[in-house]
């Protein structure tokens, strides 16, 4: 099976399984207090707050991180669906949702490393890879303790770099751009904002102008019914889609 097919599957099964301890209307209220956290605390979400209570981590991995998982295929698929010879390391992980969505684009799936520093996400993210067959190495760390990165490899960062201290985000960047002139590539990704981070601009141009490549993506996507269902019961707009992203190719 595909790995977009198994991972439609292990969503059913879990919207199955949040079912035996919340009904829908606290599904629904967590999604609309993620979605309130995202609007209001943008700049500066502490790590693991969208993980403190069950109707929110449910809401995130029911609805959130459904809809990054197919948002970053669309990015993927609009980038030219690039392919990293070495590994996938998905940096502030989260449920190893970015990674999983990069592996279900390849032909042959890569050796993936995930880091977060939310004990939570990192044992969310094993049970995903191992539903959807992926080999990854998983452990609780800060995303400034990235491993060693070879030549090749590729980094993803979905939905965390807007989440650092300006310090962290600062020291982020040196290490991104030290091992980027190793042969390391990335992909990150961000909300659409109004106006675009002062930080943005400033990746922007640290990087080589002929490496990096900046998008801003709006996608209309079908997603799977019950995703739908609940986000527009929370009153959202679940089949709009948008991101910005910063590519550094290898
Ligand atoms: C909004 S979630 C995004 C998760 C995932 N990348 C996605 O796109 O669905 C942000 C994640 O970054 C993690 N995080 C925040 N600060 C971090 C840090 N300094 N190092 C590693 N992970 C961090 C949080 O625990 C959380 O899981």
């Amino acid at each position: 099976m595909d790995i977009e097919a198994a991972y439609r599957q292990f969503l059913e099964a879990r919207f199955e399984a949040y079912a035996q301890s919340l009904r829908f209307s606290e599904l629904r209220k967590g999604v609309q207090a993620l979605s309130t956290f995202y609007v209001q605390e943008r700049r500066r979400l502490g790590g693991s707050k969208i993980f403190s209570s069950l109707g929110k981590r449910a809401a995130f991995e029911l609805y959130y991180a459904p809809r990054h998982f197919y948002l970053i295929r669309e990015i993927l698929q609009g980038l030219g669906t690039p392919t990293p010879p070495g590994r996938l390391l998905d940096l502030g992980c989260g449920n190893g949702i970015c990674s999983a969505a990069w592996a279900s684009l390849l032909p042959r799936t890569p050796r993936i490393m995930a880091r977060d520093i939310s004990a939570h996400a990192i044992a969310q993210a094993k049970v995903l890879y191992r539903s959807l067959g992926l080999k990854a190495n998983v452990a609780r760390a800060s995303l400034l303790k990235t491993p060693e990165v070879r030549a090749g490899d590729m980094l993803v960062l979905g939905f965390v770099v807007n989440e650092l201290a300006d310090a962290e985000r600062q020291s982020l960047k040196r290490l991104l751009l030290n091992r980027s002139r190793k042969g390391m590539g990335f992909l990150l990704v961000e909300p659409l904002a109004k106006s675009p981070s002062r930080w943005w601009e400033e990746w922007v141009e640290a990087f080589p102008k002929e490496k990096i490549r900046q998008d801003m993506w709006k996608f209309e996507v079908d997603l799977p019914a019950a995703v739908l269902d609940l986000g527009e019961a929370a009153g959202l707009r679940p089949r709009h889609l948008g991101a910005r992203s910063l590519y550094v190719k290898l």
